[in-house]
């Protein structure tokens, strides 16, 4: 298989690079750049190089830098941003701090439509520009493909050598036709040939896994989650009735979603296990208020029960995980400077004795996993899932929790789902679900004047989760959605909708 190395300065947008690479269906890995060798480069056998963004300037202290025989390897590499000032300068050009405060910028850029990469382009361009340094001479042999009124050198190449540099963000959408110039790079110029599919990860992955596993046993935790699907899927077909999945409902499950987890993992030929353990998880939680409590404890219950069902096992061979590569990435700080706080609390792997990890996913991003999910027959209602968190419906009932709570929730959380999925909203929607609060107030329907409780709505678009948008949805359907849930739930009296982004909210309430 074909592959592309990404040497990582720490820019914003990496995992995006990343991702908009696989897009084109050419397989890539993102190394922080300075943790490579020309050795280890010549090793992994890349067919092209992208060296991100980071830094402000080349001239910073301590402003990282490549090893210069990176550029004599015979192999393309094209520099965006940080990484194209870093190649200038390394290769005897000349960069300049700019004056420049706005890091990043819509400019529009002139193009040379004969360039390789911006052919079949309208030679205006909008370019999303990142700030910092500005080339002011080439080195020699390069020439300037792209330019702008404050950046006269806004792209510039060395077609003989195959180096490139971009002052501009191609992978990110506000660059007009950018993703095609990254295409043409792997293309037109790297050789690519397309072969990074999920049909050819799945059948390579299910080779391996019956390679290394052989004839010994495999315990899976699964969640439902489209990660832990998918990796059973992929366990099932390489390993079938070798494999042991323990489904742990915790009672605080959306609305009929363990029946439906049932339905559809109980039909393959594993060993599906369901434990129904609401009792256990909701009497440890009773008068429970604090969310990062409810989080301890929902963690430690789910370890003890899991742990038990190994133990039933015997000897556990293999312990399954559907880690992903985002979280590969994110666990290693040299990569991203803002890292989302780590919500698996502990994993089940530090907690359990086994002889190996298993981590099918490990090099896939979100979308990939759902591709392949596809691939591996699952439907679409469960690869299209929105992001549902481990301790579920506990961290949204504010305060404590009692049965009756999760119920009233449950009711109206599905009113609402369904109320989107009927107006084929849904899927414009990154996550969305309602929130039982602890206010209380007075019904003046009936004659008891008895309080109820105030539900709150949230829906958000996002890209990462680590930033989120509040949706825009429309006033009649949150009108329709309200009446629905306030004539179906009775225990709710007031609705309200959740306009906050984030930052400065979180997307969950707790
Ligand atoms: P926040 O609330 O941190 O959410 O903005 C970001 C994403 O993480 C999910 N989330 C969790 N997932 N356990 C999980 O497995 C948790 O405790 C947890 N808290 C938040 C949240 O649903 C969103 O997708």
């Amino acid at each position: 298989m074909q592959k592309v190395l990404i040497l990582d300065f720490g820019g914003p947008y990496t995992q995006l690079l990343a991702r908009r690479v696989r897009e084109c269906h050419v397989y890539c890995e993102i190394c922080p750049a300075n943790s490579m060798t020309v050795e280890d480069i010549r090793d992994f056998g890349p067919i092209g190089i992208l060296i991100t963004g980071g830094p402000e300037s080349v001239h910073a202290p301590g402003a990282p830098q490549l090893d210069p025989q990176i550029y004599g390897l015979g192999i393309p590499v094209m520099g965006i941003c940080y990484g194209a000032w870093v190649m200038a300068h390394q290769l005897g050009g000349t960069v300049e701090a700019s004056e420049q405060t706005q890091p990043h910028s819509r400019t529009l850029a002139a193009l040379d439509t004969e360039h390789v990469l911006f052919e079949d382009h309208t030679p205006d361009a909008i370019a999303w520009m990142c700030r910092g340094d500005n080339i002011t001479a080439l080195p020699e042999g390069f020439e300037t493909t792209a330019q702008t009124k404050d950046c006269p050198i806004a792209a510039f190449c060395c077609p003989g050598r195959k180096l490139f540099g971009l002052c501009f963000h191609p992978e990110v959408n506000l660059t007009t036709s950018g993703i095609g110039m990254l295409r043409r790079f792997l293309y037109g110029v790297c050789g690519a040939e397309g072969d990074w599919t999920m049909e050819a990860y799945a059948a390579f992955m299910t080779r391996a896994l019956r390679e290394k596993i052989g004839d010994r046993k495999v315990l899976l935790a699964l969640s439902g989650g489209v990660d832990s699907s998918v990796a059973t899927s992929l366990l099932a077909r390489a390993v079938g009735p070798q494999l042991t999945c323990v489904f742990v409902d915790h009672g605080m499950l959306r609305q009929e979603e363990g029946d439906q987890v049932e339905a559809i993992f109980s039909q393959k030929d594993i060993h599906f296990i369901r434990i129904n353990a609401a009792g256990d998880f909701l009497s440890r939680l009773a008068g429970v208020r604090d969310p990062e409590q409810k989080r301890k404890i929902i963690n430690e219950e789910f370890v003890r029960i899991f742990r038990e069902e190994a133990r039933k096992m015997g000897t556990v061979d293999f312990l399954a995980q559907g880690t992903i590569y985002p979280d590969v990435i994110e666990s290693c700080p040299s990569y991203v400077d803002v890292m989302r706080s780590d919500h698996k609390n502990g994993t089940l792997s530090e907690k359990l004795e086994f002889r190996e990890l298993l981590e099918p996913l490990r090099y896939l991003f979100k979308e990939e996993v759902r591709e392949l999910g596809r691939t591996l027959g699952l439907p679409e209602s469960l690869v299209n899932r929105q992001p549902f968190p481990g301790p579920g419906l506990a961290i949204r009932i504010i305060g404590d929790i009692t049965p009756e709570k999760v119920q009233i929730l449950q009711k109206a959380d599905a009113i609402f789902s369904t109320s989107l999925e009927s107006a084929r909203m849904h899927r414009q929607i990154s996550q969305y679900f309602a929130v039982l609060t602890d206010n209380l107030t007075v019904d003046i329907t009936g004659n008891d004047r008895q309080p109820r409780y105030t539900l709150a709505l949230r829906a958000i678009n996002t890209d990462d989760f680590m930033t989120a948008r509040w949706t825009r949805l429309p006033y009649e359907l949150l009108d329709r959605i309200s009446h629905e849930i306030i004539a179906q739930v009775p225990q709710i009296n007031r609705i309200v909708y959740d306009v906050t982004s984030k930052p400065p909210a979180t997307i969950e309430w707790e």
